[in-house]
């Protein structure tokens, strides 16, 4: 059995063969795989007998369920909305881009980071605001930034 089908099964044992079961299935796949590929949206498809197309449509409406490619072990978002953009989200953007030696929309080389832009995060007041995983990070700054991107290079993010 696939590790696929374990998630789809472990869900549907819970909560019922369901449609309400389809994100959380998703969201555990994306929890693991760090994205979700063809193969996996068609598993999901056929278990739950609802349409692919049905699938794909929920998980592409949802941001942060990546279907393109596979991203890194943290992915982080950078709030691009306004409130974020007034506050210098560029800088903190070009601070994270030269730690990091990727451009936005990229993932390093070991596969460890990727650089993704997000919608309004709902901390406008504290911005520039980004999401490391599911960490929030306010109050940005190019250096703050880098302290922080340093400690997750050395797996020390405990301690930020
Ligand atoms: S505009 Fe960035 S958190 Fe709201």
């Amino acid at each position: 059995m696939s590790d696929v089908t374990e998630i789809i099964k472990k869900q549907i044992n819970q909560s019922g063969k369901k449609r309400e079961v389809l994100l959380p299935i998703l969201q555990s796949i994306v929890e693991r795989d760090h994205y979700l590929s063809s193969e996996s949206l068609l598993q999901v498809a056929k278990s739950l007998d609802i349409s692919a197309a049905d699938v794909y449509g929920t998980a592409s409406f949802y941001s942060f369920l990546e279907t393109n490619k596979k991203l890194g072990k943290y992915v982080i978002r950078v709030c691009k909305t306004i409130v974020c953009d007034m506050q210098g989200k560029r800088e903190i953007i070009e601070a994270i881009e030269n730690c990091l030696d990727i451009r936005i929309g990229e993932t390093t080389r070991n596969n460890k980071f990727s650089l993704l832009y997000t919608n309004c995060l709902g901390w406008c007041h504290k911005g520039p605001v980004m999401l490391i995983n599911n960490e929030v990070y306010t109050e940005l700054t190019p250096d703050k930034v880098r302290r922080i991107i340093n400690a997750y290079k050395q797996n020390k993010q405990e301690e930020l």
